[in-house]
Parts: C-alpha cells; structure tokens; sequence
C-alpha cells in the first residue's frame, strides 16, 4: 500500500500564470523558466502547460536535453552558459542559445569548431556582481564576440537583484541601457518581480522576460503582495491524508520535544507528511494547513513522515481526511506556498524545489 500523500501539478494554472505574465509585458517575448527541473515541478510535468512559451531558459544540458525530447525545436537558452568546451558541441548539436558572462567563455567559443554559428546572450554585471562583465569591460566583451566566426547573433542581458523589494530596479536599469547604448540585438532583463512590478516600462521588459517563480504560482514579493492580488494560481498542491486521532487533554504535549502543550482539550489529526516529503522541518506551532479544504494550523514539531494538526475547526474531520500542506484543496480553499514557506522561514523558491522524490506526482 502506498502512503497516502501525493502532489498535483495543475497544468491550466501553469498556462494562466504564463498568460498573466504575458499581460504583464505586452509584446515582450516570454522565456519559460524551467531551471531546477522546473521549479521542482518536474519538466515533463509542467510540459503541456508551458508549451505556449517562446523559449525555455535552464541551466543544464541534460534538461535542455529533456526539452528537446519532448519535441521542442524552438529557443532554449542556457542562463549560465557552457563550463567547460565540450558543452559547446552539445550547444551546436542541440541548437541551444547561451548566455556569455566571462572572459573564459568566449576563450572557449574562439577555440570551438563548428559549421553553425552561434546565438548568444551577453551578459552584463549590472550590480548584483553575480555573473557578468562589469559595464566598463562590456563593449569590449561585445565587439571580441562580434568578431568570432563562431558567433552568430548578439543579445543582451542583465539580471535584477532587488526587484521584489523598496530598493527595486532604477539604478540596474541605468547601468544597462548606459552599457547597451547603440549596441544591436535583442534584450532581456526581467524575472518575475520586475515583470509584474514595472513590465509596463518598455526598456524594462525588453525584448524578452524571464519569468520563473511567479508562473509556478508564489508571489515574488510576498509578503507585500500574495497571489491573488498578482492574479496568479496555485500550480503545485500537496496533500496528504489524516492516519491517526489523538484526543489531547490540558496539559498534554504533542510529538519531539513536546514543543507544544494543550491548553485546553483538543482533537488532533496526525497526517502522513513529514520533512523526508520536503514539508518544511522549521515550520512550527501556528503555521497554516487546510483540513478538509477548511483552515486549520499545525501543533508540534514537523517530523521525518509525519505533521499533527489542530482539527478544532473541522469537527467533522477524522481517519482519511484529506489535509492540504499547500495548494488547492477540493472545495476550491487556496493555501498559497508563500505562507508555509513564511512560517518556515524560507521562501516558496526552497520549497517547491524541495519536493522530495518520494512523494507520488498527478499530472492534471
Ligand atoms: C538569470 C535568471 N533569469 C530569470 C530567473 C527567474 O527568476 P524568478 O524565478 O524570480 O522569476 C532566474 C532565477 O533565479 C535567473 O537566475
């Protein structure tokens, strides 16, 4: 028998998050982030509902792989780039667009032999001094790669460090449209954050966004903001049945280091998630779960396969009542990601990519 725990991934609210993000950047073409095996989401799972890309953007060749797979023969963007020169071969073999952020990079593209020039994106430091050519060095990057007979095409890009908070995005946007100016090709700048958040700004949303988390339905702003103010929807439910009944008396304590006391007597269900199913291990007392689609809150310490939950609101709850850990339940209740993720001190990034593989995956 298996656990009785699965996770739905909601391929119709993939394709409205993408369309919202279109909205958000009219005319700008939409990569479909799907780095990370698609936010955790899995990219043969998220395939049917982000077709309507105009390019996919990752980071490994074996997903660019997996995307060519599934029968893909458009853009697919590389958005860190080759490590090392054999990736080129792949590169030239797959037809794959890829970003140039340092001198190393364009070392290996002047080495590398190949029949079919290649389309990059050059990427500018314009001060999350992450990746990136610093905007003094970037015109002299550009015209070494301009005149490479292995280079095809030259786009332009950059990479947002605040665009989901008050410092936001003016001062990076400077430094790009000085370092581009007069420069041609096609620009990129936006993830999500800077979509939803200034994407009417035409130098803002460029030629092409990027947007990642906010078509996997979390708000990137959050908690300023939450999904339904930014229209966005649940893609990603997980949901686990209630095993056990615990009837608590005053005074009691529940679970590993009886972290939690009654007050007062209380019902509680135990449901068959834990941490090993990626259920957040520093969520404590007070963090919300919905019980038969009515909102409750988790009591006690998260352990490996299991949580315990308040069933006070849903009296009618018992055995095999369905808990939603985040997501949609069945009478349309939401719990967003960005709240669980809140009361476990991280962000819905961490734990949609955390979905362990355990865990049985719907497709719907
Ligand atoms: C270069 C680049 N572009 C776009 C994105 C998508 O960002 P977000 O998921 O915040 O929309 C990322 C994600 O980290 C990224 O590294």
């Amino acid at each position: 028998m298996t656990r009785p725990i699965q996770a739905t991934i909601h391929g119709a609210a993939l394709r409205h998050n993408l369309a919202r993000m279109r909205a958000a950047a009219p005319d700008a073409k939409v990569w479909g982030v799907v780095k990370a095996n698609a936010y955790g989401h899995g990219i043969e799972r998220v395939w049917e509902g982000l077709r309507g890309a105009d390019g996919f953007a990752l980071l490994d060749l074996q997903e660019a792989e997996r995307v060519r797979s599934l029968g893909w023969r458009g853009p697919i963007l590389l958005l860190e780039g080759v490590f090392e020169p054999r990736d080129l071969e792949l590169c030239s073999r797959l037809n794959l667009w890829h970003t140039v952020h340092c001198d190393e990079q364009i070392a290996m593209l002047a080495a590398h032999k190949t029949q079919q020039p290649h389309r990059v994106f050059l990427k500018l430091n314009s001060g999350m001094n992450r990746l990136g050519f610093a905007a003094q060095r970037f015109r002299a990057a550009w015209t070494r790669l301009d005149g490479l007979p292995q280079v095809d095409e030259i786009s332009l890009m950059t990479h947002f460090a605040d665009a989901d908070s008050a410092k936001g995005i003016a001062q990076q946007v400077r430094v790009f449209e000085e370092a581009t100016r007069d420069l041609p090709g096609e620009r990129t700048l936006s993830n999500s954050a800077a979509t939803l958040r200034f994407g009417g700004d035409a130098a803002v949303r460029g030629d092409w966004i990027r947007p990642g988390i906010a078509v996997y339905g979390s708000a990137p702003d959050y908690p300023q903001h939450d999904i339904a103010h930014w229209g966005l929807q649940p893609t990603m439910t997980l949901a686990a049945r209630v095993i056990a009944v615990q009837q608590l008396a005053i005074g009691d304590t529940v679970g590993y280091g009886s972290s939690f006391t009654a007050d007062a007597p209380l019902r509680i269900g135990v449901v068959a998630c834990g941490y090993a199913d990626g259920y957040p291990r520093h969520c404590s007392t007070g963090t919300p779960v919905l019980v038969d689609g009515v909102r409750t809150r988790l009591v006690g310490r998260v352990s490996m396969d299991m949580i315990t939950v308040d069933l006070t609101p849903v009296p009618q709850a018992g055995f095999g009542s369905l808990a939603t850990l985040w997501g949609r339940a069945a009478n349309g209740a939401v719990l967003a990601m960005d709240e669980v993720a809140k009361a476990g001190g991280t962000v819905a990034y961490e734990l949609m990519c955390a979905l362990a593989a355990r865990v049985p995956v719907l497709v719907e």
